[in-house]
């Protein structure tokens, strides 16, 4: 039995079931509980989706961030869709995650640590647990673990059945992720191959051509020098780790295994789970479960939080004070990050714990267009992602990581870019059962932005 304790709380022994006895904020209201725990049940006894050895892996990589000597890489779907596990549709997510992997890389010559947003992201916490549409009131949409976003009183009732789904959604997400990343696909030999049809024609589609060029030209030019590329497995391969918010406890817990090689638990749904602004509270269920699973996790921290709240996040969720093991993804608003952030960094050093600080400049900078379409200014994430380098270098912080919602079709959800998508454009494919997506060049901006920013 691991022998951590709830500070604060009584002395119950950690257990993937012990969140059941806190608060637990976002959980949907499940009407059937036999069908409930049947779900879990049957969840319980299939295979992990990840492998304890690959979350090591990942704190290692984390680790390495958090001594300054790499950069995470946080990118996917806001919420993904049961009907997004086409081929092409995660290939084409894969290659802006490539492509921008390759941009920080090369750019700014830190080792980049991939891990998408992705096989499993299928939960989302909403503001409000009912939504109503002319006088009609059903409960809201959460996600496809949860039920289905057409509003009709059927489909938004909370499904168990949808659990066991996700789980497979989620495997055959990972199984065609796991043959592209080692099975050729992202070889830098094709580096070319990732440049979007759509995206080959604008100013970030050549920019990209001309990195990818001199990448080339290097290859060649080791090559000629004698050495074996056809050997050099790394050029060949990357690891692209996956995550998700463990949002929905019951399918987090029925995924969590005891590690037989250390003794350890780990939630084997993700590699990297992470907990959102609306459930970190300290005495609730989702930091309680996280505390006690070995993978590496993230926290979002909002304008909101205080130096003493994060401090006590890091104590209570990486009391050994591993490096690698807590990413705090810091989701300020472009005007706020300045004035925010300073004093949580700050405040964290002092206390001497070891985070990785990621910066998400998109989830604060979300509002509401004339149209009622919901939507982010690049100009604004890219200005807190400047407001959070800038802190970073005034508080003597690593500047960690970029969290980001993307995706690889060709949307218009976000407004600006250099191929700008303007407020007449939104409505013209803006597809998201979520939050607004940067798309493909827009992802492109931000990298090349970043990859200045870690030069500098
Ligand atoms: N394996 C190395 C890495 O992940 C190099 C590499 C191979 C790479 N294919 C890539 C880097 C695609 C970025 C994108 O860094
Ligand atoms: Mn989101």
């Amino acid at each position: 039995m691991t022998t951590q304790t709830t500070p604060g709380l009584s002395e119950t022994p950690w257990s993937p079931r012990s969140w059941r006895d806190l608060p637990a904020d976002q959980q949907p209201p499940w009407d059937d509980p036999a069908a409930l725990d049947e779900a879990m049940a049957e969840l319980s006894r299939w295979p992990p989706l990840v492998f304890a050895g690959e979350a090591r892996d990942l704190t290692a990589a984390l680790g390495d961030v958090c001594a300054g000597r790499g950069f995470l890489l946080h990118a996917g779907d806001c919420a993904e869709s049961f009907d997004g596990v086409g081929a092409d549709a995660i290939r084409d997510k894969l290659k802006v995650i490539l492509q921008m992997a390759v941009v920080l890389t090369y750019g700014a010559g830190v080792k980049t640590v991939k891990v998408g947003r992705i096989a499993g992201q299928y939960a989302k916490p909403r503001s409000s647990p009912a939504e109503s549409r002319d006088g009609v009131e059903l409960p809201s949409f959460r996600g496809h673990m949860v039920n289905d976003i057409a509003f009709e009183a059927a489909a938004r009732r909370p499904d168990p059945g949808r659990l066991l789904e996700s789980y497979h959604h989620a495997a055959a997400t990972l199984n065609l992720l796991r043959a592209f990343t080692k099975g050729g696909f992202a070889d830098l030999r094709r580096i070319h191959a990732w440049n979007l049809e759509f995206a080959a024609a604008s100013s970030e589609g050549a920019r990209y051509e001309q990195v990818a060029a001199e990448i080339d030209r290097a290859l060649r030019f080791m090559a000629a020098c004698g050495i074996d590329l056809d050997r050099e497995k790394s050029l060949h391969e990357v690891d692209l780790y996956t995550s998700h918010e463990a949002l929905i406890l019951g399918y987090e817990e029925s995924l969590t295994r005891r590690d037989s090689l250390t003794g350890d638990w780990y939630d084997c749904s993700a590699h990297l789970l992470w907990i959102g602004e609306r459930t970190r509270r300290l005495d609730g269920a989702h930091v309680e479960f996280l505390s006690g699973v070995r993978n590496p996790i993230g926290c979002k921290l909002g304008p909101a939080a205080t130096a003493a709240e994060a401090v006590a996040l890091c104590e209570r969720l990486n009391p050994d004070r591993e490096p690698g093991r807590l990413t705090l993804i810091s989701r300020m608003g472009a005007g706020r990050v300045r004035d925010a952030l300073a004093p949580i960094l700050r405040g964290v050093a002092e206390a001497g714990h070891p985070v990785v600080w990621a910066c998400d400049p998109m989830h604060a900078n979300t509002f509401t267009h004339a149209s009622g379409y919901k939507t982010r200014r690049l100009d604004d994430v890219m200005a807190e992602l400047r407001g959070f380098f800038e802190v970073c270098r005034d508080t003597g912080t690593w500047p960690g990581g970029l969290h980001i919602e993307l995706t690889g079709d060709d949307v218009t959800e976000c407004l600006g870019g250099s191929e700008e998508v303007t407020d007449a454009d939104l409505e013209s494919r803006y597809e998201t059962m979520c939050d607004p997506r940067l798309n493909a060049l827009q992802s492109l901006d931000l990298a090349f932005e970043v990859a200045e920013l870690l030069r500098s």
